[in-house]
């Protein structure tokens, strides 16, 4: 996916470009979200950086099969939080994630959901809920990329990504409001193309995640006095399936950041496992995009 940039519009009526619907991956060297770490090399590496900010917590990762969501279910597996994931078609990649939160020593559970619709967007809480006894974090990470013209994309695509990027995060952040305790968190994955577009082609992906920025701020109105928190990070071209750095438009986004590269779904997971750990940060936006917006 062309987060940060846009494919150039050329010609007559070129396609929509639909991104982060694609298969699971291929398994990785070594297989699955450790690289082919031993369970004594996990122990180790767990010890050595496990925190434990979040011990007894509950967290909700949507769309943590792959990606950024997976990441953050891993740092917050390591941070001490149980942890539930969605996904939608990745049923293998899931499980991958759940067997290496579990290995961390954390409980964990793969629930599957389409966000683009609305009863399995609005449900997944209660499941999480269900089957890990309560919810202290929602990680609102699921979403889809359809990027081209304007005149390519059509009224489909426009509810589509309205109802998994936007109506999807609104279900579900309501349904974790009714049961978040004081101390709950809800952190949703925005985009840096809500700071900055940097060239055509994102009219409505860009439109669907600006809506996040307005959602967390009235969300943080509305939950603040029980102690409950809400924030929006905005990545950057960030390397995983929707929008790989060695992609058609790679170049181009890397170019547009300061630092001149793209960042890694660890690097934007770190600064949401910080996010569900602080208690005095709310309503607030936080680029972890190597400096696209500056
Ligand atoms: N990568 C970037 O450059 C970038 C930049 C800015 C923002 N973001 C945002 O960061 C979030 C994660 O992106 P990513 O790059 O990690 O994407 P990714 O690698 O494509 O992973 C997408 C995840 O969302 C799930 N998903 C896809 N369609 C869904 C649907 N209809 N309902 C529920 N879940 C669905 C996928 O499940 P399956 O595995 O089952 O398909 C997968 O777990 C997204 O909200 C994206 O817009 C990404």
């Amino acid at each position: 996916m062309n987060d940060g940039g846009g494919p150039k519009g050329s010609g007559s009526a070129p396609a929509a470009v639909e991104v982060g619907v694609r298969s699971p991956p291929a398994p990785r060297p070594g297989g699955g979200w450790d690289g082919g770490m031993t369970s004594q090399e996990i122990r180790e590496e767990t010890s050595r950086t496990r925190d434990e900010t979040l011990t007894g917590k509950v967290a909700l990762v949507t769309g943590g099969s792959r990606g950024i969501g997976a990441a953050t279910a891993l740092r917050l597996a390591r941070a001490g939080a149980d942890v539930a994931i969605t996904y939608v078609s990745g049923e293998e990649a899931a499980e991958d994630v759940v067997r290496a939160v579990e290995a961390r020593g954390r409980r964990a559970v793969a629930l599957r959901a389409d966000f683009a619709d609305a009863a399995q967007a609005a449900g997944t809480v209660e499941r999480a809920v269900r089957t890990l006894g309560g919810l202290d974090v929602l990680v609102n990470n699921a979403g889809v990329g359809v990027l081209g013209p304007l005149e390519s994309l059509s009224p489909a695509d426009v509810d589509r990504v309205l109802a998994v990027n936007v109506r999807g995060v609104f279900l579900a952040s309501q349904a974790a409001a009714a049961v978040l305790p004081a101390g709950g968190r809800i952190i949703t994955i925005g985009s840096c193309m809500t700071q900055r577009v940097p060239g055509p082609g994102g009219t409505l992906y860009a439109m669907s995640k600006s809506a996040l920025t307005g959602l967390t701020r009235a969300l943080a109105r509305e939950l603040g006095g029980r102690g409950i928190t809400a924030n929006v990070v905005h990545p950057g071209p960030t390397d995983t399936d929707m929008n790989p750095a060695d992609g058609p438009y790679a170049a181009d986004q890397a170019a547009m950041t300061a630092l001149g590269r793209f960042g890694t779904a660890d690097e934007v997971a770190s600064v949401v496992v910080f996010l569900a750990g602080a208690a005095y940060v709310t309503g607030a936006e936080y680029a972890v995009d190597g400096g696209h917006a500056a």
